[in-house]
């Protein structure tokens, strides 16, 4: 089947009404490995929308850097937007300039150092607590770790506990449901259902909670050195359009992070730990430098972005983000009539920028099924086209918190094979499930050992 409006192939398989939803929601990585054997530009239907898929590199970057063209909207943002607001990551080109060099200094490697010093502390106290023989849902712990991390960044919560208890259910509310509102019409998501009010209740919840803890902050009047202190204290003077944000902007942006920073690093991790429990030889290699970088103290605190003391550890994060994306479907709508991949698009097309389409595309990446964090060393990661890794987005739309990301994700990642082996268990079920920002797996039961001659 090809699509009448530029001649694309279309996915098999579209229902009535619901389209690509089905196979999307439920395998999403074999529906987007399948997409590249179809074409280099594959149509999808997002409930009623049709959407162009990227499969190729070369494509997959136009998109992403000419933002002007390929702005934001479509299905997924048109659902964030009416949900958690217009901050960075949703607003349109218009906007966004002025909104990215605001919230840039929050994420400054001078202010980084001091986040590095939470992540640290978290990473210790979630390993801490997986005493011997305990069977933990990794997944799971990881996004309760990185939520108290990234609320104690943002807020500088002196009772990080009483923050993270407030907010933790209806972040996980609204991260359930985004994903799927993008296949369900506007209309019924007005209708007063359970569904409905409990996603427009946990929305509330987590407004009400942000501007109680922004308006405490504003009280105080001094910075912290937290994200939303930052926030307060930005300027733009560029243009002569002196200001900073109103409360209302700085809401929305910490909306964005809260729901942008927990379950994506979270779901990193997660993959990690589940890829390394199959592959004992890396997991040895990892060891080792976790070994000679933490337990003398030379990783942490002040070695944010790329962390040089972790290569190996780096490469298999680089790689789990290959293979599982936690951002993996993102939508675009032109601003113009342009053209990709040789056919006319109209204003008005909505195009999706799904990484793993490209991530497991074998003309991209060699077996592309298969785990092998060397494809990222400098020698071998050489040769690949810009946009054939793209979990961290790509253009000025960029992840503004990559560094931030990657530092957390580096050093749970190797606090935790530091300290203990983790071996998956029966029960698991692995098949990832479809969140707004992150693929994550359904049950990731992994039983806990501590490692020899490390008795915490
Ligand atoms: C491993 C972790 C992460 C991954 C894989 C990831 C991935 C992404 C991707 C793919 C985008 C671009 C979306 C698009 O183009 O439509 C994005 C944007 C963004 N991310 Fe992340 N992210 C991660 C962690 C974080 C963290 C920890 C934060 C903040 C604390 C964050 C904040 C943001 C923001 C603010 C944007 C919007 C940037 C803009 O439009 O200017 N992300 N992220």
């Amino acid at each position: 089947m090809v699509s009448p409006t530029c001649n694309a192939p279309v996915a098999p398989g579209p229902l009535p009404v619901i389209g690509h939803a089905w196979p999307l929601m439920r395998r999403p990585l074999r529906f987007a490995r399948q997409l590249s054997e179809q074409g280099e530009l594959v149509e999808v239907r997002l409930g009623g929308v049709r959407a162009l898929v990227p499969c190729q590199p070369e494509l997959l970057w136009r998109v992403l850097t000419d933002d002007r063209v390929f702005d934001k909207g479509g299905p997924f943002f048109d659902r964030v937007r009416a949900t958690i607001g217009n901050g960075v990551g949703s607003c349109a080109f218009a906007e966004h300039r002025r909104q990215r060099r605001l919230i840039q200094p929050s994420f400054h490697p001078a202010r980084l150092a001091g986040y590095a010093v939470v992540m640290e502390e978290e990473a210790a106290a979630l390993v801490e607590g997986w005493r011997e023989g305990r069977v933990v849902d990794a997944y799971q712990e990881l996004f309760g770790a990185a939520l108290r991390t990234v609320l104690r960044t943002l807020f500088a919560a002196r009772d990080a506990d009483a923050v993270v208890d407030r907010f933790r259910g209806p972040v996980e509310t609204v991260l359930h449901q985004l994903t799927f509102r993008m296949f369900v019409p506007p209309s019924l998501q007005r209708l007063p259902l359970p569904v409905n009010r409990r996603f427009d209740r946990a929305v509330g919840e987590l407004r009400r909670g942000i501007a109680d803890l922004v308006a405490e902050l504003r009280r105080g009047g001094t910075d912290r050195g937290d994200l939303v202190s930052a926030l307060i204290a930005a300027r733009d003077d560029e243009n002569g359009a002196k200001g900073g944000l109103e409360d209302d902007e700085i809401h929305d942006q910490v909306l964005t992070l809260v729901v942008a920073g927990a379950d994506s690093v979270a779901a990193a991790v997660s993959w990690a730990l589940y890829l390394l429990h199959d592959h004992p030889h890396v997991r040895e290699q990892l060891e080792d430098e976790a070994d000679s970088a933490l337990a003398d103290r030379r990783a942490g605190v002040g070695d944010v972005g790329d962390m040089p003391d972790l290569p190996c550890t780096v490469r298999v994060i680089t790689e789990a983000l290959r293979l599982y994306p936690p951002g993996w479907l993102f939508t675009r709508v032109t601003t113009d009539d342009t053209e990709l991949a040789g056919r006319r698009l109209p204003a008005g097309t909505t195009v999706a920028f799904c990484a793993p389409a490209v991530h497991r595309n074998p003309s991209v990446h060699r077996n592309p099924d298969v785990f092998d964090p060397d494809r990222w060393l400098p020698e071998r990661a050489r040769g690949l086209p810009r946009g054939a890794f793209a979990a961290f987005g790509g253009g000025a739309r960029k992840c503004a918190g990559e560094a931030y990301g990657l530092t957390e994700s580096t050093m749970l990642l190797s606090t935790i094979i530091a300290r203990r082996r983790l071996r998956l268990v029966p029960g698991s079920d692995v098949r990832p499930v479809a969140l707004s920002t992150a693929l994550r797996p359904r049950r990731l039961l992994m039983e806990v050992t501590t490692r020899r001659g490390r008795a915490t």
